[in-house]
């Protein structure tokens, strides 16, 4: 019996027996890391290379991680990166880290997702990378943004951390970009205790996985028993296998816990009043769900009187003291302000669902 009292919380990952079966067979394997391991990785690897669609997979220990080494292999050195400035910081942190400038565009007005016209407008002699994000799981227009890096010649990655089981125009999220980087954070669709991933679609998949692998794992290679070689720098980014195990049991149901945030994104989009609103679209896998509201802390407190719990999606990078530059970006400053993401999960039930549209429609 849930706990009448209890908060309905903003994130909650899906946990069921299979989960717990999995931990324990990884835990009493004695094998945990994954060169050592019983397999889970690769096969996690395998699968969501499968069911993505996409040439290879590389497994890493974050979405964070993903970024990095997704733009570690272009060199953007001094080179601009367009991306949004409406995301999370490690978007941004990973251009910085390779060396190169973070432009930042504005986002669309409906979807939150980056304006591929504006892109346009930024793209300059020394632009190498477009990084859209799929803001809340909600594809950025990938068509037009592909035709834009065919004409100049640049490369798309894309920060998919909200969009494991999404798709564009049907087909999933994974399978369009050059490289495109997943997150496994706990709150994220597809949940583990921590995790990333590299989807690969670039004609060289077999080189970049090789190289991405060396990456991942202190630029080890060429490993014959207990010798190996070092010819590259690189990084401790492997999945561990408890998480690729969680993973394994997660993507089995991706698909039917993505359903059920599509419901209540349904029932949210028809029946909270207010218009300034995520949309509904059924690629979508609703990682979360945002409104736009003006007189937001009085908005949370009261929600958060009412035991339900609400996020900021996000502090908008360019105004973090890291990124302040003189840029204006009037969508993305705004919404800033007046965004906030409402719970939207498998584990809520019809009530909780009823209970969030009434007190949202109340403020309203
Ligand atoms: C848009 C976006 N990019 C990247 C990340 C980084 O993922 P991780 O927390 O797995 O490092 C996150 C995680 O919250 C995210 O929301």
């Amino acid at each position: 019996m849930k706990d009448k009292m209890a908060r309905i919380k903003l994130f909650d990952p899906h946990i069921d027996e299979n989960e717990k079966v999995q931990l324990l067979r990884v835990l009493g394997s004695r094998f945990w890391a994954s060169g050592a391991g019983i397999g889970d990785v690769k096969r996690f690897e395998q699968k969501f290379s499968g069911y993505v669609k996409a040439k290879d997979s590389v497994a890493l220990n974050s979405g964070t991680a993903a970024l990095s080494l997704a733009l570690s292999m272009y060199d953007i050195k001094n080179k601009e990166v367009i991306l949004p400035s409406l995301s999370f910081v490690a978007t941004a942190n990973a251009v910085i880290e390779n060396g190169g400038i973070p432009k930042f565009v504005d986002v669309d007005d409906e979807t939150l997702c980056i304006d591929y016209e504006k892109i346009s407008k930024a793209i300059s002699k020394r632009t190498k990378v477009i990084l859209p994000v799929h803001f809340g799981g909600f594809s950025s227009n990938l068509e037009e943004i592909s035709k834009l890096c065919k004409e100049h010649k640049i490369h798309l990655v894309e920060d998919a951390a909200h969009a494991a089981g999404a798709a564009y125009r049907n087909k999933k999220i994974g399978s369009h970009g050059e490289l495109v980087c997943f997150s496994f954070h706990p709150v994220k669709n597809l949940a583990m205790p921590t995790g990333g991933l590299i989807s690969i679609n670039r004609n060289d998949y077999k080189e970049v996985a090789r190289i991405l692998k060396e990456k991942r794992w202190c630029g080890i290679t060429n490993r014959k028993g207990t010798d190996y070689d070092v010819k590259n720098i690189g990084w401790n980014y492997y999945m561990n296998e408890f998480s690729a195990a969680i993973g394994l049991a997660q993507l089995k149901k991706l698909d039917k816990t993505n359903n059920q945030r599509r419901k209540i994104a349904k029932k949210y989009s028809d029946e909270i009043s207010s218009e300034n609103k995520m949309p509904f679209d059924k690629g979508c896998s609703y990682h979360f769900y945002w409104i736009r509201v003006k007189n937001r802390t009085k908005f949370r407190k009261i929600l958060s009187e009412k035991g339900i719990e609400t996020g900021i999606h996000y502090k908008p990078i360019h105004t973090f003291s890291f990124y302040k530059s003189k840029i204006k970006l009037p969508i993305t400053e705004n919404v800033g302000k007046e965004i906030v993401t409402l719970p939207i999960h498998p584990n809520l039930t019809q009530n909780d669902v009823e209970k969030i549209i009434k007190e949202v429609n109340r403020l309203s």
